[in-house]
């Protein structure tokens, strides 16, 4: 199973010198406002990922007034262990190490220690832009398949290349240009595989994700959740090509492209109706969880070990009896290592009891 055991943070963000081991399946962080908790459960994201979890720069990562960061963990791994190592250097490098020995490319470590995180902001899932509902497929399909990962890079550097063609060509006012030809051509490879690949995973997923908000939420309310794709599935490259060529008029006006798996989406319903309209802020936040927690299934299922699970501020906005079926799903019924953040102590500790979890708190000073 996948452990944290111990973690080092230098100079990561307000945790100067922190070390800290742990020994159980739950880890409760306590403390007040500003203690560090969400930093310290980021300090174990960016050492899954080799990025933090809240912005996309180092720069703002670094303890104010110092240079660079170290990060450290040892991580139990089936059968195995492994130091894993992120440095920020004073001039901006980063390198990442997997007992000592340095990533050439800091991508081929994430898939490595599957983790899911679960903060607060992350209700924007279920109520902001497509882009983060695009952002959850792919965070998934990533930690699953490096190639994805690889893909997905190339398609958005290629998207951008043609984009950036077709601002050229609409203010030279040339409507054909074999550059765009060939980035088009290369585009609709990737993305179709993309596509399909997304395919593939929401067919499996969204019906698993609808289980899980029954059980966080009880049966009497019905979501629906549904890949609204911009690529059908099967679609071939050339069809995407030929598409894109029917549609470079509107595309060379808008400057950009105008449809492709950039604009997918996820529509979610509640009862017939727009999740984000009509739904509680309490059964947002159940939706998220069941999305989330559908992910940590999945990732458990293609690793063959359970991912680390990282719930920033949980408590928020759940009644008694959704936060005690997730508490209890998550920290007893999943056999992975669960860290949670709050605020008030004693009621981490209430909960954590009354559901029998194998825990222990660390309380950070303020
Ligand atoms: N780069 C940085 N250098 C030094 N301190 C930083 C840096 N970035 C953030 N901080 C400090 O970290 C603190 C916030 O830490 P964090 O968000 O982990 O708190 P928390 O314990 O989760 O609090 P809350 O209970 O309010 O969620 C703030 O006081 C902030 O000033
Ligand atoms: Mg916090």
């Amino acid at each position: 199973m996948l452990r944290l055991q111990h973690i080092q943070a230098f100079q990561f963000k307000n945790h100067f010198s922190t070390q800290q081991g742990f020994a159980k399946k739950v880890v409760g962080i306590c403390g007040p406002n500003g203690a560090g908790k969400t930093n310290l459960l980021d300090a174990i994201y960016y050492l899954c990922f080799t990025k933090s979890y809240f912005t996309h720069a180092d720069g703002p990562l670094v303890h104010t007034g110092t240079a660079g960061f170290r990060l450290s963990g040892r991580f139990a791994y089936p059968a195995t262990e492994a130091t894993v190592t992120c440095i920020l250097r004073e001039n901006g490098k980063k390198e990442c190490s997997w007992n000592d020995e340095l990533y050439s490319r800091n991508s081929l470590h994430v898939g490595r220690l599957p983790a899911v995180m679960i903060a607060p902001d992350d209700v924007e899932l279920i109520i902001g832009g497509s882009e983060t509902r695009r952002r959850l497929v792919d965070g998934l399909l990533c930690q699953l398949d490096a190639q994805y990962l690889q893909q997905l890079m190339e398609h958005n550097k290629l998207l951008q290349q043609r984009n950036s063609q077709l601002k050229q060509m609409a203010e030279a006012g040339r409507r054909a240009d074999a550059l765009l030809e060939v980035l088009t051509e290369q585009l609709a490879e990737r993305a179709t595989l993309l596509a399909h690949r997304r395919h593939q995973l929401l067919k499996v997923f969204l019906p698993a994700a609808t289980n899980h908000y029954k059980l966080i939420a009880g049966p009497h309310e019905q979501v629906q959740l549904s890949y609204q794709a911009a690529v059908p599935d099967g679609t071939t490259a050339s069809q995407l090509v030929a598409h894109w060529q029917q549609q470079l008029g509107k595309d060379l006006a808008l400057q950009r492209t105008s449809s492709g798996i950039h604009r997918d989406d996820l529509a979610l319903q509640l009862d017939g109706q727009a999740f984000k309209q009509i739904a509680s802020q309490g059964q947002r936040k159940s939706l998220l969880f069941a999305l989330k927690l559908t992910e940590y299934e999945w990732l458990q299922q293609h690793k063959g070990f359970a991912p680390l699970l990282l719930l920033d501020d949980v408590f928020e906005k759940l009644d008694h009896q959704r936060m005690h079926n997730l508490l209890r799903e998550v920290c007893v019924e999943k056999p992975g290592q669960v860290f949670i953040t709050d605020t008030h102590r004693d009621r981490l500790e209430r909960q954590l009891t009354a559901i029998a979890a194998d825990y222990e708190i660390l309380e950070l000073q303020g």
